[in-house]
């Protein structure tokens, strides 16, 4: 009987629809170890993954030559070794689509909350401090009319213009290059240093590729306006963290709104954390259950698809 390992338990349903094949389920919340990970993949058919599984030459000949499939319940796939994986003829899915307004959700939430300072205001409140009302308490800054400045207008940074739309934003984009469409819609393109020296606030919408690892450096963070804010729901390393926590500690950077950091999880006793206006969220961008559960259904069907010998339907490695 062809064997699937899957590790986490997901919500939902899906995974009923693997009856007829064994599968194993790393049961805890933390992932699994990585010798773990490499003793459970052995032999197996199909591997259900997720964002921080490093699955790698190595653990694909620890699976062995009996693995078809890693369907990685997640969009982005910066921890998989794409080539490794096309060298040893082992299909790679991903879960597109479908996770675009969750994501966006949590994205335009960090920057309302960061832009008008919820979670300082928040603190105030738990510590006694609210004593008076007062006309220059916690000032944040206006979002609407302001200009958002969005890096990567894929299908999130597309989801994430619509909700700054509805606030009146000027929407400046970049990316690899312009899009025709998004330039219909009155979004203008700019290169990135451009968009960085022109934006109230920058939101990252990028996967994480050896181009934008780092992407945010400190020149870059340096070229953001006085008072800008930084919104980050791509990936941690996108942005140099260091550089991060000197703008903002000096007041370059009005404050940041993140969602994925680096390092991952982030440790409780972190600089960033003492900066008062950085909110952080423990990577919940797609955090809904339709959202999750959603997800899950696409990589057990894209797993399914490839056991039985059918295309699946995203794949990021095929294997004709
Ligand atoms: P997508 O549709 O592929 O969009 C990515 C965008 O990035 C595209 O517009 C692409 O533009 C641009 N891009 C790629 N490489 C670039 C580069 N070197 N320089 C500038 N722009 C570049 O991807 P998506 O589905 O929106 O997802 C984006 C990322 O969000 C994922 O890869 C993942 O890391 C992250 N994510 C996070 C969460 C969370 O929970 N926080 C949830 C979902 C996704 P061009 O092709 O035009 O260059
Ligand atoms: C989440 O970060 C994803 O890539 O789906």
């Amino acid at each position: 009987m062809p064997r699937i390992f899957i590790t986490r338990i997901w919500p939902g349903s899906a995974i009923e629809r693997l009856n007829g094949y064994e599968v194993d389920v790393w049961p805890e919340f933390e992932a699994p170890p990585r010798d773990v990970l490499l003793q459970r993949a052995r032999g197996v058919d199909a591997l259900i993954t997720t964002l921080d599984d490093r699955i790698d030459a190595e653990l694909l000949d620890a699976a062995g030559p009996s693995l078809k499939i890693v369907a990685q319940s997640a969009v982005g796939y910066n921890n998989i070794d794409l080539d490794a994986a096309r060298q040893r003829g082992v299909w790679v899915t991903n879960t597109p689509g479908v996770l675009d307004e969750a994501t966006a959700d949590i994205a335009f939430a960090l920057f309302m909350a960061a832009a008008r300072r919820i979670a300082e205001g928040m603190d105030y409140v738990r510590a006694g401090k609210w004593t008076a009302w007062h006309p220059s308490l916690l000032l944040g800054a206006d979002l609407h009319g302001a200009t958002m400045g969005i890096v990567g207008l894929g299908r999130i940074g597309a989801a994430f213009a619509r909700r700054c739309t509805g606030f009146d934003m000027k929407i400046l984009y970049t990316g690899r290059k312009p899009r025709p469409l998004a330039d219909a819609q009155g979004y203008e393109f700019r290169p990135l240093d451009d968009l960085l020296a022109e934006s109230d606030f920058v939101s990252l919408h990028v996967p994480l590729t050896p181009e934008t690892n780092n992407l945010m450096n400190r020149d870059r963070l340096r070229r953001m306006k006085q008072g800008a804010i930084l919104i980050n729901t791509a990936r941690g390393q996108v942005v140099d963290t260091e550089a991060l926590i000197e703008v903002l500690r000096d007041g370059h950077l009005a404050g940041a709104g993140l969602d994925v950091t680096d390092p991952e999880p982030l440790p409780a006793d972190h600089p960033l954390l003492q900066l008062p206006n950085v909110v952080v969220t423990p990577h919940i961008g797609s955090a809904s259950y339709r959202t999750r559960t959603t997800m899950i259904e696409l990589a057990v069907g894209d797993t399914l698809a490839v056991l039985e010998g059918r295309q699946p339907v995203h794949p990021v490695v095929s294997v004709e």
